[in-house]
């Protein structure tokens, strides 16, 4: 990213932070989003190893942890650039947790996951860098582990990067629609090849 990018990228994590402080986003634990957190949810048990470990990429302020039982998971991690949103999903008190601020552009985890999930996030990495990202959460897998995807309609620019990726494989693929037109998400499955 040049320097003007890096402003925009700033600029935009600054518009998280203030929009998660005034609560923008908590529509996000409403109803109407319901079914593709459940979606989510229904791929991990479908997909996922027993018990796994899950990485969540843009996890907000934690919603899908808050769609999950417990017993479906060993441990969540949730990470998010916006400060403000990761107070909220800390203040949850969320069991076997935990959320930290950091940046999926230059983040490196420190450990294997079972499951990564990019759950509406994946499309506001600056382009140059949504390879780099997956790459290295790919990494970040362990065996048998598989990426979950979540994107708000038709996700221009940011299916090609799974389903054209020569390292992953597509597991499945489901369109969650909702009783409004325009209101769908597409969630894809991905293991490696
Ligand atoms: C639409 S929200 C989705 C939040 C959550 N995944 C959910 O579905 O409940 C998108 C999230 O991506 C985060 N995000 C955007 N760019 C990011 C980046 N470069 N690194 C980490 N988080 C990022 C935002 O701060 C925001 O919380």
């Amino acid at each position: 990213m040049n320097i003007l990018d890096k402003f925009h990228h700033w600029r935009r994590k600054m518009r998280w932070d203030k929009q998660y402080k005034s609560g923008r986003w908590d529509s996000l634990a409403s109803e109407k989003e319901l079914k593709r957190y459940q979606q989510i949810v229904d791929f991990i048990k479908k997909y996922g190893n027993n018990n796994p470990s899950i990485l969540d990429i843009g996890s907000g302020d934690g919603v899908l942890t808050m769609r999950m039982d417990e017993k479906d998971y060993s441990y969540f991690l949730g990470l998010d650039f916006s400060k403000e949103s990761i107070k909220k999903a800390q203040s949850r008190n969320l069991p076997k947790s935990n959320f930290e601020t950091a940046d999926a552009i230059t983040y490196q985890p420190e450990q294997k996951f079972d499951i990564i999930v990019f759950n509406e996030a994946f499309y506001y990495f600056h382009d140059t860098k949504k390879q780099e990202v997956l790459d290295r959460m790919i990494d970040a897998l362990n065996l048998n582990g598989i990426i979950i995807t979540s994107i708000y309609r038709e996700g221009h620019g940011c299916w090609e990067f799974f389903k054209e990726s020569v390292v992953l494989k597509e597991l499945d693929f489901e369109t969650v629609t909702t009783d409004e037109e325009l209101r769908y998400w597409k969630v894809g499955v991905y293991a490696r090849k």
